[in-house]
């Protein structure tokens, strides 16, 4: 099996899938944290992405879907996957699905949504700035156009997962993220 995890940008993606690799052995794919070491590199691709990712803006369809299918095949042999921030715009939910069919027919992808309320999502985030010095994190009004972002690119996404009937939605406002965390697995080990 193989599990994708979406959100607003602080609904927990990442805290939820370093667990899941933990506890169920997953390989765990960020393409956030991803970006974030490849823009360590000074060279013109790892400015490029700087450049975008510190502002919250999102890498080329183009692009992403090349360097995402890269991951995940240099990865081939673990026992699963958890997708955190993958697809995130439509055009990339169609290469995603092609994707798996190509590479695993016959496995079965959970979708989780993590829901979160906006003052929750900026407080987190705010909260974490202090601690990661992530450059997107650093202002409110930044968090605040991740959130715009996310709400007009990826929430169709989630409108796709929602209507074919498989979105298993997890709400995660006012709970810790232990609590969090029993949801998803109850979600997990009842697929
Ligand atoms: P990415 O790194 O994925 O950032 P994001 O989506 O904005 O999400 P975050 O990592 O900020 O939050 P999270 O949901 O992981 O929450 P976390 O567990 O840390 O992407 C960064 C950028 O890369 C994008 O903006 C874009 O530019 C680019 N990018 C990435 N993927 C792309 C793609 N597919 N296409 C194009 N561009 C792409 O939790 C947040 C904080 O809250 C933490 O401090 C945590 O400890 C705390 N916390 C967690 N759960 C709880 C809880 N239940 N209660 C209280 N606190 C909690
Ligand atoms: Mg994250």
């Amino acid at each position: 099996m193989n599990i994708t995890i979406f959100g607003a940008p602080g609904s927990g993606k990442g805290t939820q899938a370093k667990k899941i690799m933990k506890e169920y052995g997953y390989f765990h794919i960020s393409t956030g944290d991803f970006l974030r070491e490849r823009a360590k590199v000074l060279d013109i691709f790892g400015k490029q992405i700087k450049e975008l990712i510190d502002h919250g803006l999102f890498i080329p369809d183009d692009l992403m879907i090349r360097l995402f299918e890269e991951i995940v095949n240099n990865n081939i042999s673990v026992p699963g996957f958890v997708f955190d921030g993958y697809p995130r715009t439509l055009p990339q939910i169609d290469a995603f699905e092609d994707f798996l069919q190509q590479q695993f027919p016959g496995v079965n992808t959970t979708t989780i949504f993590l829901e979160v309320e906006e003052e929750e999502l900026i407080s987190r985030i705010l909260g974490r700035a202090v601690i990661e010095l992530r450059a997107d994190d650093a202002t409110r009004s930044n968090i605040q156009d991740r959130i715009a972002i996310f709400k007009e690119k990826t929430l169709p996404v989630v409108a796709h997962y929602a209507a074919l009937g498989t979105l298993k939605t997890v709400v995660g406002t006012d709970k810790t993220s232990t609590e969090v965390w029993n949801e998803v697995q109850q979600v997990i080990n009842t697929v």
